[in-house]
């Protein structure tokens, strides 16, 4: 009875990582790391002229605390459209370089406000 039990349950769970990784859900951790090694690469060598090393800001604001970051769309549109006297990257990064440092800033020096996928970056052109 208990081997029949354990069988029957084996589909269910090797069903439910995969039900967990759909859209819109957290990525698995070597997804997120992933991301966040190539952002940390791509933030020093595009934004940290402006932005500091640590994010801590110089001709450019801050990023450490900066409310703005929680809110995916701003991130995105920022890097691939820039603003103001910030300059667009959109011509120089894929989709997958911007949502990496969309995620490094998003969680790095104390932020915290989670991943950010390609498809939202490709979403903000
Ligand atoms: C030439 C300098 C410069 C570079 C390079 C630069 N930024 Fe910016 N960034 C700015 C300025 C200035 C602002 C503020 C724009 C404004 O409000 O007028 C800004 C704003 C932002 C914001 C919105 C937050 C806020 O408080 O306005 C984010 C997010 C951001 N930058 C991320 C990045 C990222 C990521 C990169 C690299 C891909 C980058 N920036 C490269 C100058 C720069």
């Amino acid at each position: 009875m208990a081997l029949a039990l354990a069988a029957a349950m084996l589909p269910l769970h090797a069903v439910w990582p995969g039900a967990a990784a759909m859209a819109g859900e957290a990525p698995s951790q070597e997804v997120f790391d992933a991301a966040y090694n190539l952002g940390r690469s791509s933030f020093s060598s595009n934004c940290a002229s402006c932005h500091g090393a640590n994010g801590e800001g110089d001709a450019g604001p801050s990023l450490v605390g900066n409310a703005l970051l929680a809110k995916v769309n701003v991130v995105t549109e920022t890097i691939i459209h820039g603003y103001s006297y910030m300059p667009p990257f959109g011509d120089v990064l894929t989709d997958a370089q911007v949502a990496a440092i969309a995620t490094y800033i998003r969680n790095s020096w104390g932020n915290e406000y989670g991943f950010v996928s390609p498809e939202d970056a490709e979403a903000a052109r």
